[in-house]
């Protein structure tokens, strides 16, 4: 989808589908809106009269052949209650309003960027949220579709312009369109990698997708560490793990450098490409969607990839950053790690596994310690580790965990800011007791029923971070959407955590 940012006359503008918003409640249609002829303004109007539209939240009236305009159908986007609106709601109301547009079959659309808006949230911000929100919204995973090919071709909107009501303003609009364009990318196609079958993504794609981001920014290095570094550095869960496989397992480290840092940061994903379960082997309905058990990686490249694109921009985020993906299948084969097998960790540790399908926590264990080498100020991790994390707090919200108030409290508050959800889960002392092994330092599960899996996840990492500050984002839930019921992620994977990340990112370096 192309956009541009142009000053227009609403009333002669020649397109398929012309968008405002207005609050709930609110009889003035203001700003850019208010240009929109009083006919089509009275004819909204009698709606909500009717009270067939009141302007609620993420509500649509869609007006065809509107009066006096030239435009084909008139889309009005309800922004909820004008005391609750905020970036995240206006992200969500260009989502909604994509969808809607294309819904009509539209293939040009033209966005009123209104005054009031403005008046809340300023104009590069604002433009910034309506830019994610349409990109993210129009997203749809279709390489597959042989059959339905057209159908989805022509849902396809090709241009969005954005109308600023006050030309004054048209260069911060720019400027936001241009960092939500970056962002979006990077989400998208951090989606696309989730989103495509295990056999077309394995380890070494992620490997070769962490070299692709790397360059492009002469800020970004990238790292490979292959089976023979692993072994030779003694990376041995991440290998026991992959050993059932015949794809070879990568570390893969991203280092991003730019001129002028105070603070250094460590993202660590999980990056099992397909989670079969191993020996341990999942029923079949649960090893479904088990290719995006690599979300985490994608998220880390994802935030890669957008910090290159908002450097290129001139708009560089000044935090040092590592990147750190665990990459690997489970896998079954006569060479697949069993019960009973005991892992001599790279930081020396002793694993007993117990259960093979508690994977994740034993290469990140690995890449946990890997990144600690690299000495930053702190680490996130962000995985899929537990169904229980599911279980716990449903698909909209990760579980966060770690030993850091502050860092913690940057997360709520980043998520706060980017609508992607977090709830956070107690890493209590007394419970370190299901962590020990009889014949390791550690054993992978425990077998007793009543402990909880997902802050057994939790402490179980906590074993690797020493007293760096540490969190751990369980992201099981937000990975995967399974339905369209949140307009800016639509069904499939969501890119979860790189808006998150960012914003973590900027609200470490302003402190
Ligand atoms: N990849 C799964 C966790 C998962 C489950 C992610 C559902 C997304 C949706 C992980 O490797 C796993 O299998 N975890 C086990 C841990 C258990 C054996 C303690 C689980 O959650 O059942
Ligand atoms: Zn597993
Ligand atoms: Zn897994």
């Amino acid at each position: 989808m192309e956009l541009n940012v142009t000053a227009a006359d609403l009333s002669a503008l020649a397109t398929d589908v012309i968008v405002v918003g207005i609050f709930e409640g609110e009889k003035q249609l203001t700003g850019s809106a208010g240009e929109l002829n009083l006919m089509t303004a009275n004819q909204i109007k009698t709606h909500q009269a009717d009270h067939e539209f009141d302007g609620k939240k993420l509500e649509v009236l869609t007006i065809h052949s509107p009066a006096h305009l030239a435009a084909k159908h008139l889309v009005v986007v309800g922004l909820g209650k004008k005391e609750n609106f905020s970036a995240v709601v206006l992200r969500q109301s260009a989502a909604k309003a994509i969808q809607s547009a294309r819904s009509l079959k539209a293939k040009h659309v033209a966005i009123c960027l209104d005054n009031t808006l403005m008046g809340q949230l300023d104009a590069s911000l604002a433009s910034q949220m309506v830019t994610e929100g349409l990109l993210l919204g129009n997203y749809q995973f279709t390489r597959y579709k042989t059959t339905d090919k057209e159908k989805y071709a022509k849902r396809q909107i090709e241009r969005a312009i954005l109308i600023p009501s006050d030309v004054d303003v048209q260069s911060a609009i720019e400027n936001g369109v241009l960092r939500g364009e970056a962002i979006a990318t990077a989400i998208l196609n951090a989606r696309d990698i989730v989103n495509e079958p295990p056999s077309k993504i394995k380890p070494s794609h992620l490997a070769k997708a962490a070299q692709e981001i790397a360059s492009l920014s002469k800020n970004i290095k990238a790292t490979i560490l292959d089976e023979n570094a692993l072994k030779k550095e003694g990376y041995t869960a991440l290998l026991a793990v992959a050993a059932g496989s015949e794809e070879k397992p990568y570390l893969i480290h991203l280092h991003y450098k730019p001129v002028g840092t105070l603070t250094s940061v460590a993202f660590v994903g999980k990056g099992v490409t397909f989670d079969s379960g191993g020996l341990g082997i999942k029923p079949w309905n649960a090893m479904l969607n088990m290719k995006s058990d690599m979300a985490g990686g994608a998220t880390v490249l994802g935030i890669f990839q957008a910090l290159a694109e908002l450097e290129a921009l001139g708009q560089p985020i000044i935090a040092e950053v590592h990147g750190v993906i665990a990459a690997t299948e489970n896998m079954i084969s006569g060479k697949a790690m069993r019960p009973d097998d005991v892992i001599e960790t790279k930081n020396g540790k002793t694993i007993e596994v117990l259960h093979t399908d508690a994977e994740g926590r034993l290469i990140l264990a690995d890449a946990l310690t890997y990144a600690g080498l690299q000495k930053p100020d702190q680490m996130v991790d962000f995985a899929t580790l537990t169904g229980a994390a599911i279980a716990a707090l449903g698909l909209d919200y990760s579980a966060s965990m770690g030993n850091n108030e502050e860092l913690l409290a940057a997360i709520e508050t980043a998520s706060r800011e980017t609508g992607e959800l977090v709830w956070r889960l107690p890493l209590p002392e007394a419970y370190k007791k299901y962590l020990e092994s009889s014949v390791a330092d550690l054993q992978n599960i425990t077998p007793d029923r009543e402990a909880p899996d997902a802050i057994y996840g939790g402490l179980f990492l906590q074993e690797f971070v020493g007293d760096r500050p540490w969190a751990h984002i369980d992201i099981a839930g937000p990975s995967m959407r399974k339905g369209d019921d949140n307009p800016v992620y639509p069904k499939g994977a969501s890119g979860y955590g790189i808006l998150l990340g960012l914003r973590l990112l900027e609200l470490l370096t302003q402190k």
